[in-house]
């Protein structure tokens, strides 16, 4: 045994055998023991078949007084994994369990830490799905379940001890009710976190429940679970006793007390001062409404309605200049316009209800009154959280989402409810698409966003993604959203993973079978919605389902001139769209994409022509006479809705507990976002394929033009890339999606080579304008020469897109055969 220095610690951490690696393991596999001779051997010996693959070290933390160390050493030589042992001697063992999970921590080389126990009670083909879900998953701690889906506590002896269980895991919801509300066993010994996420100085390790410190102690922590089958103990016995049970109740105790300050009390004294501002402006709308309905006799609902703007001034001067002087978000016109639109809608809402009580026959002012009291509350709630955003900077728990995420590796894949039998939904799929030859879709929902890619025929056996509508979820409402993975796959069953929202069977709920093709089935809202189904569903599938074949769905626009191919890459909302608009209107070239364009590692570009969407500021390259007076109103009207201000407000919701998606989808319904087909906003041909030369990265700021190193280029639009996903549930659906036998990080992987092969011939320039100039830059910047240089004539007929098949061989996939340009990979 040699010692392996520590520096920052004198306690001796020695390695077991000679299986050291050259490089850090990705993960730690940590293992408290305690007087544990019998078991060890065992865990040893089930271990290693399970984490072979998955690049992991094991560390025992051992404050045994048995000859544990020594058992543990004889069998770890002929341990496949790196083992190492750090034993504390009587007199070192503070914490008892969790003092020996944050000791061992701290030596820890992976970037996970995953701790279970030794006595096999923690099954080890658990402890490997859950190694995989935290590697795999955008977690911050993943935890065993034995309380979710399939998971069970089967292995505790005897009902006093499982109800000692049951009653400490309420317990302690009941005294985190916020950072506890997706996780269901916050009990759990089996449980990983990433090392860099996890503060280890923060923690104070008491008794049994380290697992709680390291939740309650960090609330912004992003929470997974994977559903397991506690085991009974395989030999040795158990260390709990009556004297933990005390102990952790000391340990809830303590950690209430010192939870996060502040918090409640903020919020406390933010309703206090919005009390009395409200009741100060309850005042001013009555004196007003008296004004206008007595005095100067206007009906008593337009009274109201121009009351409530003067209290609304009111009210926002006396809140910004008293309540959020400290805390400002945003811009103040920003607020005020938000304000008074948040109250113009509450009005909407208090008017009928106004109009019943005056019906009653009580007075005009006192029913006003009335009102405006009962508003008061969810006044507050909208003010607080939305518009001012307070309680961002004293409460940390803000970017966790809500929704809860369970990994079920045991669960048997049901059937989709569209495809049970006697069912009285159609198994017919009417709309067929065939994007370029390349990915094939059959679908019972219209996707106007592929209706350029139409399809007369795909044999719905064979096409890529089947998309149907049917029954998901459970049938009454439920108190968060959750993202569930089934992923034992079994007998031609594919693993399958399901989203559910607040909402039982009314809500955006969907499952996907990730199987060939993949199947996919809506709620009937989402169907109502194609936009939501579309857009955070399919085309999320579609940017995995293209990569194994060598193709990236890259968010960018595609432009052709003559042959050449432009690109144009912009955050959201910077302008992209416009410029595409009018540098076809006063440049022609062909358009082949917008948004996203898909590319191969040869610097190929396939058009990928969805609907434009037109944003307030894109209304500007939209030339009037192109619409009708009655398309023009209806776009502006639109615009405002889906613009960037209303898709943050989505993204401020989804951080709350609601059901984002169909808030979305019903939105859509209501409001369909403003999407034209390219040629009814300007004259254009659609191109269908080019190779592009050319790729500008457009940005608002000082006039200037610049070459984008090669790394940056890659970095910058694969970042992009993701942005343009990063709308929930994206983020939870991602991770769980396995494509043509690629898992998620080699999907990445994968896609990122495409990437960098397609940028390493193409120039990529960063152009920045502060007055919406790109499009008057970019054709000089090409060299005029390559520019049709001359608008399409009034009445001219754009030519048939045509399909150009002529690179499409398996040997310009793999690329190569291209001139890197300077600064490109070698
Ligand atoms: N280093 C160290 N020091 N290890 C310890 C100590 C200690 O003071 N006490 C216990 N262990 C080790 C044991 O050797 C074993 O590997 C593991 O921690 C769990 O101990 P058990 O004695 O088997 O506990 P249990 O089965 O009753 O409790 C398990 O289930 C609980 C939930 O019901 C543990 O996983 C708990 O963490 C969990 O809360
Ligand atoms: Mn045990």
């Amino acid at each position: 045994m040699d010692l392996v220095g520590i520096p920052h610690t004198s306690r001796p951490c020695v390695s077991l055998n000679e299986t050291a690696t050259s490089t850090a393991p990705r993960l730690t596999v940590l293992v408290p023991t305690r007087n544990e001779r019998e078991v060890v051997p065992l865990l040893l010996d089930a271990l290693s078949p399970e984490f072979a693959a998955l690049d992991a070290e094991i560390l025992f933390v051992d404050d045994s007084d048995d000859d544990t160390p020594a058992v543990a050493a004889a069998r770890a030589a002929r341990c496949p994994l790196p083992v190492r042992l750090l034993h504390r001697p009587p007199g070192q063992r503070a914490g008892g369990l969790s003092g020996a999970v944050i000791a061992g921590a701290r030596y820890a080389l992976g970037t996970w830490v995953l701790v279970m126990d030794a006595d096999l009670q923690h099954p080890p083909e658990a402890a490997a799905a859950l190694a995989r879900t935290a590697l795999g998953h955008d977690a911050d701690v993943v935890v065993g379940t034995r309380r979710a889906g399939t998971g069970s506590s089967g292995g505790l002896d005897g009902v006093t001890r499982s109800l000692v269980s049951s009653g400490s895991a309420l317990l302690a919801k009941a005294f985190f009710p916020r950072r506890l509300a997706t996780v269901t066993d916050p009990m759990s010994g089996l449980f990983a976190f990433r090392t860099d996420r996890i503060d280890l100085d923060r923690l104070n390790p008491l008794g049994f429940k380290i697992l709680l410190e390291i939740l309650v102690r960090h609330p912004s922590a992003r929470v997974a679970e994977v559903a397991y089958t506690f085991a009974p103990r395989a030999a040795g016995r158990s260390k709990a006793s009556l004297r933990e049970g005390i102990t952790y109740l000391r340990h809830l105790a303590r950690l209430r007390r010192n939870q996060q300050p502040g918090s409640r009390a903020g919020a406390l004294g933010r309703l206090l001062a919005f009390g009395l501002i409200g009741l100060s402006g309850i005042g001013v709308n009555t004196a007003a409404l008296w004004l206008f309905h007595d005095v100067l006799n206007a009906p008593p609902l337009w009274g109201a309605a121009l009351a409530t703007q003067v209290s609304t001034a009111w009210n926002f001067a006396l809140i910004e200049l008293l309540v959020y002087r400290a805390t400002t978000h945003g811009t103040r016109t920003g607020r005020g316009i938000r304000f008074f639109a948040m109250n113009n809608l509450l009005l909407l809402g208090r008017l009928p209800v106004l109009a019943w009580l005056i019906g009653l026959g009580l007075g005009v002012l006192t029913a006003n009154a009335l009102t405006l009291v009962l508003l008061f509350v969810l006044r507050f709630l909208f003010s607080d959280r939305l518009i001012y955003r307070a309680g961002r900077e004293d409460r940390e728990d803000t970017r966790r989402d809500p929704v809860r995420t369970l990994v079920d590796p045991a669960a048997p894949v049901g059937t989709p409810s569209a495809a049970r039998g006697g069912h009285k939904r159609s198994q017919y799929l009417p709309h067929r698409y065939d994007i370029a030859g390349r990915v094939t879709i059959a679908s019972q929902v219209r996707l106007p966003e592929l209706e350029f890619f139409r399809a007369q025929w795909v044999a719905p056996g064979e096409c890529d993604i089947a998309v149907r509508v049917g029954d998901i979820g459970r049938r009454g409402p439920h108190p968060r959203a959750g993202l569930t993975e089934l992923t034992r796959s079994e007998q031609g069953r594919p693993a399958s993973l399901r989203y559910e929202e607040q909402l039982g069977r009314l809500g955006a709920n969907f499952r996907v079978d990730l199987g060939h093709p993949l199947s996919v089935e809506v709620s009937p809202l989402l169907a109502r919605s194609p936009h939501v189904v579309y857009t955070n569903i399919i085309e999320a599938l579609l940017r995995f389902v293209v990569v194994p074949r060598g193709w990236m769905l890259l968010h960018s626009a595609c432009l052709d001139f003559d042959g050449t191919g432009v690109m144009l890459s912009a955050l959201t909302d910077t302008g992209k769209t416009a410029t595409v608009l009018r540098l076809l209107r006063e440049h022609g070239g062909r358009f082949l994409s917008d948004d996203m364009t898909l590319v191969d590692a040869a610097g190929h570009a396939v058009c990928f022509p969805k609907p434009l969407t037109i944003s307030a500021h894109t209304l500007r390259a939209v030339s009037a006479d192109d619409l009708t007076a009655k398309e023009w109103f209806k776009l502006s009207a639109q615009s405002r809705l889906h613009s960037r201000e209303g898709r943050s407000f989505a993204l401020a919701l989804a951080r709350l507990n609601l059901p984002i998606m169909s808030i979305n989808a019903l939105t859509q319904l209501l409001v369909p976002p403003p999407k034209y087909a390219v040629d009814r906003l300007v004259p254009c041909t659609i191109g269908t394929t080019t190779e592009v030369s050319d790729l500008f990265v457009i940005e608002r700021g000082a006039p200037g033009i610049g070459d984008m190193p090669y790394e940056e280029a890659v970095r910058r639009l694969l970042g992009n890339t993701e942005d343009a996903y990063g709308f929930p549930p994206f983020r939870y659906l991602a991770p769980a999606l396995t494509i043509d036998g690629l898992d998620h990080t080699r999907l990445r992987v994968r896609e990122r080579e495409i990437l960098a092969g397609f940028l390493s011939g193409i120039r990529v320039r960063t152009l920045a304008s502060d007055c919406f100039g790109w499009a008057d830059e970019i054709p000089a910047l090409l060299g005029r020469e390559r520019l049709d240089g001359i608008p399409l004539p009034d009445g001219h007929r754009p030519e048939q897109p045509h399909w150009d098949w002529q690179f499409d061989s398996p040997l310009a996939l793999s690329g190569g055969t291209r001139t890197p340009r300077a600064g490109g990979p070698p």
